[in-house]
Order: structure tokens, then sequence, then C-alpha cells
């Protein structure tokens, strides 16, 4: 099961920062935490992870996102929508932390590579 999923990465679009998985030693621990956080409960929804897919289910997720500000981010992840599962009763506030604290660190999506997506395979 491990595999499938580290296979699933590894196909990942190059211009997605939020599906980098190589080791990046300029990461401070906790936003290390917030990227393996991120990768298990929010890849599946925000990152285009099969380069068949067509589009994702929510948005690219960066440091932009919700305006940059850490606590609307934080708000947003543990209350959810009726599109998006709340996060408050499955992950701590420190961790909900770690996960902004590793957005932070995600550039936002240049606007070609954004507008050429949708036409990719
Ligand atoms: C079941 C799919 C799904 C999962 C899992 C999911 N999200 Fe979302 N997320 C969405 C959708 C869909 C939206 C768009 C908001 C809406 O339609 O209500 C969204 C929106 C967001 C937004 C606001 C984006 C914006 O630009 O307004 C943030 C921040 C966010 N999600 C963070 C996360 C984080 C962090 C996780 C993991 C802890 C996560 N999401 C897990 C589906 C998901």
């Amino acid at each position: 099961m491990k595999s499938i999923a580290v296979a699933l990465m590894l196909v990942a679009s190059p211009h997605l920062a939020a599906a980098q998985t190589t080791a990046d030693p300029s990461l401070t621990p906790e936003q290390l935490a917030g990227r393996n956080l991120f990768a298990q409960h929010c890849v599946v929804c925000h990152v285009k992870t099969l380069v068949t897919a067509v589009r994702t289910y929510g948005p690219a997720l960066s440091r932009n996102t919700l305006g940059g500000l850490d606590e609307v981010m934080a708000a947003f992840i543990a209350t959810g929508t009726s599109n998006m599962p709340g996060f408050k009763y499955s992950l701590a506030p420190g961790e909900i932390g770690a996960i902004v604290a590793y957005l932070k660190t995600v550039p936002a999506e240049p606007p070609a590579a954004a507008a050429r997506q949708p036409s990719q395979h």
C-alpha cells in the first residue's frame, strides 16, 4: 500500500510545489511535520498526483491561500466546508498549525502553469 502512494507521488506534476516529496533541508522540523500531515490528509483533494487526472477536487494551495493569513487558514482547515471535511476532531491544533507552517513555504503557482493545466494530458 505504501509503495503505491510513493509511486503516485513520483508522477506528480513537477510544477505543483505542494506535491514535492524530496527532502528539503531548508524546512524547519515543524514545516516538515506539516508536510507529512499534508501528504496524509490533504493531497488526495488538493494536489494533482496522477498525470491522467484532469483536475483536483480542491484548489491548489500555497502561501497566498486565503490572503496568506495563518489564523484564517487554520480556522478553515479546522472547520471545513460543505465540500471539505473539517479536521478539528482528527488533528490537534498544533498539527493544523504545522500544516499551515508548511503551506506558507509553498510558492503560489505561476499563472502560466495554472492556465496551461486544463489542456495537459
Ligand atoms: C475531500 C477533499 C478534501 C480534503 C481531504 C481536504 N480538502 Fe481542503 N478543500 C477542498 C475543497 C473542495 C475546497 C474548496 C472549498 C469548497 O468548495 O468548499 C477546499 C479548500 C481548502 C482551503 C481554502 C482554499 C482557498 O483558496 O479558499 C484550504 C486552506 C484547504 N482546503 C486546506 C486543506 C488542508 C490543509 C487539508 C488537509 C488537512 C484539506 N484541505 C483537505 C477539499 C478537500
